[in-house]
């Protein structure tokens, strides 16, 4: 009856064998895991409204990650009937293709971000990173007021010819295009046939409420209330979350 402990025995004190049979039960742990995935085209699921960030928005992302925002701020809403109540509709692995890195983040100093975008207007957003305490008394969030200085965008171009070589489906009209597409998206009055024409559902506006200079605010708050607003998910309601 205890064969098998004396036998065992055998391979713990043997260092080589030991190292191959633990070769080969990771393996097949391994291959359970892989070899499903394999016979599915893509693990990404098919959604409508997905467009690679406009200019103006991808600016503004590169703002996000070099303030750190994602130290306090996940975005990504958990499949949990609590966080689908809160902020809406759990996160899609589609929102995140265009993200090189993600931003879904590990902590949650402040509310999760992911359905940030058309809940309050471009002025809040400005006020309220300018000044967190000014909107919201309790807040611990810092103060960003630093980001109505000049956007510098010579660069706009190579960045979202980087995104493509990355696989982002930006076109070549996209690149060449990134300069004129990130000035008419900051100001309200350009002329915008093109721009919009090449990226839905993108709202040109004064994000910082002032038309003249654009500014590193211009680009955060257009990231920002871009946010969660590409694919429709404001007609789901929780029940039917649920039910999913
Ligand atoms: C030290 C942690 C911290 C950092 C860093 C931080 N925040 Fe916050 N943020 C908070 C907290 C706490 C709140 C909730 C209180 C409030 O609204 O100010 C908040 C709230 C917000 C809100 C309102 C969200 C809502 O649904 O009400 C936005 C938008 C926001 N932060 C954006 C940013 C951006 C953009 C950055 C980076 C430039 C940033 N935060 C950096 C802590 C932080």
């Amino acid at each position: 009856m205890f064969r098998f402990l004396r036998d065992h025995g055998i391979i713990e004190r043997n260092l080589i064998l030991m190292g191959v049979l633990t070769l080969i039960t990771v393996s097949i742990g391994g291959l359970v895991q892989i070899v499903p995935l394999f016979t599915i085209e893509t693990t990404i699921e098919r959604v409508e409204g997905m467009r690679p960030y406009t200019p103006l928005e991808l600016a503004g992302r590169d703002i996000y990650v070099r303030e750190g925002c994602y130290t306090c701020h996940s975005q990504m809403v958990r499949p949990f009937r609590d966080e689908a109540e809160r902020y809406g509709h759990y996160s899609l692995a589609a929102e995140s293709m265009y993200d090189r890195p993600f931003q879904w983040g590990s902590k949650r100093s402040g509310p999760d971000l992911a359905r940030l975008g058309g809940r309050y207007s471009d002025d809040w957003h400005a006020a309220h990173l300018r000044s967190p305490r000014a909107v919201v008394p309790e807040s611990i969030m810092p103060p960003y007021a630093f980001l109505d200085r000049p956007l510098d965008y010579s660069d706009i171009g190579a960045k979202l010819k980087a995104q493509q070589a990355l696989g982002v489906p930006y076109t070549d009209a996209m690149v060449a295009n990134a300069r004129a597409d990130l000035e008419a998206q900051a100001r309200p009055d350009a002329d915008a046939a093109g721009f919009s024409g090449r990226y839905a559902k993108a709202r040109q506006a004064a994000f910082d409420g002032n038309a003249g200079t654009i500014t590193e605010m211009d680009a955060l708050v257009a990231y920002l209330q871009m946010l969660g607003t590409l694919v429709q998910f404001r007609d789901v309601t929780p029940e039917q979350v649920r039910q999913q």
